[in-house]
Formats: C-alpha cells, structure tokens, sequence
C-alpha cells in the first residue's frame, strides 16, 4: 500500500494511541505460563502482538481475544506443549528473541522463523547467554532450532544494550537450577517492563542498580492494563513541537523513565512538553503529554540516553532537521540492526525530500534549518520508518507518497486515521 500525505497545517486537540507493544508482548508471554487467568485491557491489537498470541496458541495455550482485550488460560510453568510446526514470528524481534528464552528451558524442541527482515537480525546476542545456561540451540539467524533441555542459572554481564536478552534470560531463569543475575551495560538503562510484569505476576527479583537477580516464584495469573504505547505518542510528541500552535495532547501515555529519552533530549532543544494527569496504571506510570510548536536548538545525542529513545531516533530526526544548528547522534549502532537499517533508510529517504543528513556506522549528522519538500518516500516496510516519514511530509511542502506504508500495523494500527483527522 502507497499512502499520499497532504501537509497539514491545523494540529491541534485530543488524541490516543494503542496500547504499549512491550507490555502487551510480556503479559501475553507471562500470563502463558501463568497459573490462573490473565485478563489484558488495552492490549496492542497489531501484527507483531498477534504473531505472539499465534505463538502461544500453538504451544497448547488457549487464548481469547478481541480488540484491545485478551483473556488468557495460563497453563501453569510447565503446561506449554510441543507445537506440531515452525512459530512464526513474522517481523517481531521481541517475539523472537523472548521466545528463544522462554522455550530454550522446554521438554520439547521447537524452531523459530521469521519473515525476510528477521532472517537477517541477530539471534546470537540471546543464543551465546542462554547457551551458557546450557541451552542447545543452533542457528545465528531464524530459522533457529532450540532443542529443549535443562537450564543452570548463571552470571551475565550485558556486552549490549537490549531489553529483548534481558528479557530471554529473565525468563530462562525460571526454568533453570541455581541462581540467575543479569547485569546491564553502563551507560543507561535499557526498558524494565519484564521486571515489572514479572514482580506484578508474583515473580521475585532483587534489583539493586543494575544488577537483576531471580529469587523464585512463579508468575500467576492476574488483571493486566496496558498504557498507551510512548514509542507510537513519538511521533505525535513531535508532530506537535513542529507544526501545533495552540498544542496537542496525547492522552494516557506510558512514561516509564526507560522509556522517555525522547522527551529529556526536546526538552533539551527547547521543546515546551508538560506530563499532566500522572497516576499509576497497573506498576506502570502514564500521563497526558501536552506538546505545542517550539523552537529547537540543535543537540548532540550520545551515551545513556540513547537506549531509552532507541525506537524513537528515527522521528528524533525528523525533529533535528528543524533545529537551529547540526545535531550529532552517535553510540546508536543498533539502529542499523532494526527492523530495517535505520541509519540508511532515514538518511537516504529524508535526503530525497531535501533534507542534509550524513548517516555514521553509529548514528547520523543531521543539518537544520533545510525546509523539506514532498516527495515519493520508500518505508523499507519498517513501521517506525514509514511513520517518521509521515510525519515529515506532514511538515513538508507539498504533497508526498510513503511507498510499503502497511506495516504500520505492526505497532499503531490506526495511525493513518489520527494522522488524516488533522
Ligand atoms: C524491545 C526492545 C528494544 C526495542 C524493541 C522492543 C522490547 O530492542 O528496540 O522495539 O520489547 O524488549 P532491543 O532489545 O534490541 O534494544
């Protein structure tokens, strides 16, 4: 699908998006090994979710599901079945890389295949940790073949930043003999919700700065809400520094500090942002994000914060090329490991509407002050690509086209519409 985007020059008002992918990809894998029932609200009802409920189903775990609510039949830690073929992941390195660790511990064996982009991801980042848990599994890329067998707890240091082998190993350790710490890299926090759905469901861990050590418990059954997703508020957040002159809200969105990178680094280029309605949902924090047109100095983005904004560097972009000055992004090799190589999509897509970048093998040098022009956008078919690039030609001058814009779905079903009710 080709999607033609008007520049729009009244944002303003009330908006929402879906639920949190992170959380939603947890509670469901969670609640599957749970005893008792899990009830979700406000589930992300997109592609990569729904290929893990798929996942889940076809490990014996039964699950109801409709819109933004999920009922799932936990079948206890040591419930899940051999699945009678592959898993498919589709285009979910979560699904992937949190599968591995929850099945590497299994009584079955069970193999992992993906669509075209996660055949070319890294899988040995969670094969080399939980195979010194003593996992058996082979393949650096899907499809991976797990062969299930006994784990052993184990100390980690994190050579990397990543949530998704946190996660793998965290829910290894429920299956292995012995004690399991995981240690995070310094500099910066990746995001915590695997430990806050774990000690939600009743898992013990002891987390005492950067090190998580499992304590026991097993994860039951429970009531599940789910905020509104930051990483898909991203790119409102910033279509409202650009282009909103009366402001815009985004209602009920999580803002987890692992997660809100995003907002320290506009606020650091003056963007004006105010968090209103703070309260609790579930162990998770959420708020009304008020946004409205700012003028933004260039920044430069390295170190610790960029793991809490690794999603939302391509939209970080978009905003840089309207900073006074020239923003410097380093220490984000991981973009290049995405979905897509995000370094070279955004580089190459934004410079095809004017824009002067010069992408790094760890980041990209963006100009400011260039004004941009419509122009025919390729996605790379990765969400968070086509969704930045939206955004850009919302702000352009004149009309664009986002080639292989579908994969929206896999995070913000509905983006188009709240994008088109400007
Ligand atoms: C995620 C972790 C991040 C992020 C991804 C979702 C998660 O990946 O980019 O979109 O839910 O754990 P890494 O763990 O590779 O940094």
């Amino acid at each position: 699908m080709d999607k033609k985007i008007t520049p729009k020059d009244k944002i303003n008002g009330n908006i929402k998006v879906p639920g949190d992918k992170s959380i939603s990809h947890r509670a469901l894998i969670l609640g599957a090994i749970a005893e008792g029932i899990t009830e979700i609200e406000g589930f992300l009802p997109g592609e990569d979710c729904l290929v893990t409920i798929n996942c889940l189903q076809k490990l014996g775990v039964e699950i109801e599901h409709s819109g933004d609510a999920v009922r799932i039949y936990g079948v206890g830690l040591h419930g899940l079945q051999k699945p009678k073929n592959t898993l498919y992941v589709g285009n979910s390195g979560t699904t992937m890389r949190l599968l591995a660790g929850l099945l590497a511990g299994q009584s079955f064996d069970t193999v992992l295949d993906g669509d075209a982009s996660i055949r070319k991801r890294p899988m040995d980042r969670v094969i080399q940790p939980l195979s010194q848990m003593g996992a058996k599994i082979s393949g650096n890329r899907a499809p991976v073949v797990i062969e299930g067998t006994k784990l052993r707890g184990m100390s980690y240091k994190m050579p990397i930043n990543s949530a998704q082998v946190k996660s793998a190993i965290l829910l290894a350790a429920l299956y292995a003999q012995g004690e399991t710490m995981v240690e995070e890299l310094e500099p910066g926090a990746t995001r915590n919700h695997t430990e806050k759905m774990m000690a939600h469901m009743g898992i013990c861990l002891d987390i005492s700065g950067k090190i998580i050590r499992y304590m026991g418990g097993k994860p039951r059954g429970c009531g599940v809400l789910v905020s509104g997703d930051f990483s898909s508020a991203a790119f409102f957040i910033v279509l409202g520094v650009l282009a909103a002159k009366d402001g815009l809200v985004i209602e009920n969105v999580g803002i987890n500090p692992t997660r809100i990178g995003l907002l320290d680094a506009l606020r650091q280029m003056g963007a004006d942002i105010a968090i209103n309605n703070r309260k609790m949902l579930g162990n998770e924090e959420v708020g009304d994000i008020y946004v409205r047109q700012s003028v933004l100095e260039a920044i430069e983005l390295k170190g610790g914060i960029v793991p809490r904004m690794i999603d939302e560097i391509p939209i970080f972009a978009v905003a840089s090329l309207f900073a006074k000055g020239t923003t410097v992004i380093s220490d984000a090799g991981e973009l290049a490991i995405k979905e897509s190589n995000r370094i070279v999509a955004m580089s190459s897509e934004l410079a095809k509407m004017g824009a002067k970048i010069e992408p790094r093998h760890d980041g990209m040098v963006i100009y400011g002050g260039t004004t941009l022009s419509g122009a025919v956008v390729d996605s790379y078919n990765d969400h968070r690509v086509a969704m930045a690039l939206a955004i850009a030609a919302t702000v352009a001058n004149g009309q664009s086209t986002i080639k292989n814009a579908r994969c929206v779905d896999i995070s913000f079903p509905g983006f188009f519409q709240i994008l088109d009710s400007f």
